[in-house]
């Protein structure tokens, strides 16, 4: 990626060179004494530059915002990646493109994973999370790599960067694609109980290999979605983009019970779209609701032959997918809830999988020529209509907004809004906390950084208790 570029751009997507510890954090405002522990939070920023690697491969940085009693410290640490070290004792890349070795690296060295899309905490482990790969344990607090985590050898290859917990048995379903190694169909899939043991593990083909970034869990029924942002080794092998936009596969959505096996999934088919991220999905009666950040187009990657997808559908909006589970229709149906551009949809994890009746997500400014740039937040009530939408001044960006109940027994949607802000103007970052049922007042504390966090992926809290 040219960092060079993107600076000029004004944007907060370059690395950062260090690691730090901030103890004690300027507070503005009052933290609520409510926010008693920590807010993890990943993204990419590479430990070196490397021609034309993607956005999406760069090493794994976690930031953990600790809050106590009002106060506010801070740590960041990238992850020790058998990538980071190596490259750390090269003293330069050996890896670029999307994931590829350099033809300099040494020959030993295959493992190219970064560790760099979410931090989840499941079962008593803090695990970093990138969809190529297993998961990597994280020592909480020091933030100290542990290394791959395999579930006692019972979980192998990939591993998404968005398992599901069930809110009411404490279960992790998780999926991995390239299951049969890289550009494959094949999917696996599998849960870890609530006390950290590995369930179930199985594999099976979906229709073309594919992106699959996100998945979909209710509570009796698991969804694959399998759109067109295609995998091909073909392509590969040609010098030709690995994944390209290819809308003519169309759209496929495997609907399976979780009492079931993956013999028995059913396909839906629907228009050609792609979807990163799912806010939330339920069962009603017969139907399978499920809301997603739907694009028309792919953004960030391009045709197979190399040409870009059209900027002006290469936006996300909230958008409703409904499932007939009758017998009546395998097509799905899809329905724009809104026209803002937004991505990162988060909702009271208590209720994953059930119906809901509050989300949010990270929304563009439609006034700003900065198209594509998060810069607001929107609070939806369960069928999409805005309860609440809240700007930055211009030029600011924003990360996920992660929601923290106020207490266990909370009413769903009591609590605050976690979000990393960047200060375009100062080229710093705040952590902003927010009254989670009135964004629209704005932060109600901010916690000053003397530096910027780059736009990261995902990020989860962690409280004391
Ligand atoms: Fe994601």
């Amino acid at each position: 990626m040219q960092h060079d570029a993107i600076v000029e751009r004004h944007d907060n997507v370059a690395p950062i060179p260090f690691e730090a510890d901030a103890p004690f954090l300027r507070v503005i405002g009052e933290l609520p004494r409510e926010l008693n522990g920590t807010l993890y939070r990943n993204g990419p920023n590479p430990q070196f530059d490397s021609p034309g690697a993607h956005w999406f491969v760069g090493d794994g940085m976690l930031h953990a915002f600790h809050l106590e009693n009002g106060r506010a410290s801070y740590r960041n640490r990238w992850v020790r990646t058998p990538k980071w070290l190596a490259e750390h004792d090269a003293g330069r890349a050996l890896f670029g493109g999307f994931g590829r070795k350099l033809p300099d690296a040494p020959a030993d060295l295959t493992d190219g994973g970064v560790a760099n899309t979410n931090i989840i905490f499941h079962a008593g482990k803090l695990l970093a999370l990138e969809e190529a790969h297993l998961p990597t344990e994280i020592e909480p607090g020091t933030l100290a790599t542990r290394g791959y985590y395999n579930y006692q050898a019972r979980v192998a290859g990939s591993f998404t960067a968005h398992p599901k917990i069930d809110p009411i048995t404490g279960e992790l379903v998780f999926f991995g694609y390239n299951a049969a190694g890289p550009l494959t169909p094949a999917l696996s899939y599998g849960s870890i109980d609530a006390s950290g043991k590995a369930t179930r593990f199985e594999r099976f083909e979906a229709p073309y290999a594919s992106m699959v970034h996100d998945f979909i869990v209710t509570e009796n029924h698991v969804l694959f979605p399998i759109l067109p942002i295609t995998g091909s080794m073909a392509r590969a092998m040609k010098g030709q983009p690995p994944y390209a936009w290819e809308p003519d596969k169309g759209a496929y959505v495997g609907v399976m019970k979780r009492s079931g096996t993956t013999k028995d999934i059913v396909w839906f088919r629907a228009e050609a779209c792609y979807v990163f991220h799912v806010m939330n999905a339920w069962e009603d009666g017969q139907r399978i609701v499920a809301d997603v950040m739907q694009f028309e187009e792919a953004p960030l990657f391009p045709h197979p032959d190399g040409r870009p997808t059209d900027p002006q559908k290469s936006r996300a909006r909230h958008c409703r997918w409904t499932f007939d589970l009758s017998g009546n229709t395998d097509r799905f149906q899809q329905t724009y809830l809104d026209d803002l551009t937004g991505e990162f949809p988060r909702i009271d994890d208590r209720r994953a999988g059930l119906k809901s009746r509050h989300g949010w997500y990270a929304c563009a400014n439609p006034k700003l020529p900065m198209f594509g740039a998060l810069s607001g937040i929107v609070h939806v009530d369960g069928n999409g209509r805005r309860l609440g939408h809240y700007l930055l001044p211009a030029g600011d960006t924003i990360s996920e907004p992660v929601f923290v109940e106020r207490s266990k027994d909370a009413a769903e949607g009591d609590g605050w809004l976690l979000a990393v802000v960047w200060r375009a103007r100062e080229n710093r970052s705040d952590l902003a906390v927010f009254n989670a049922t009135d964004i629209e007042a704005g932060p109600a504390a901010l916690v000053q950084l003397g530096h910027r966090v780059p736009d990261g992926f995902h990020g989860n809290w962690v409280g004391a208790q």
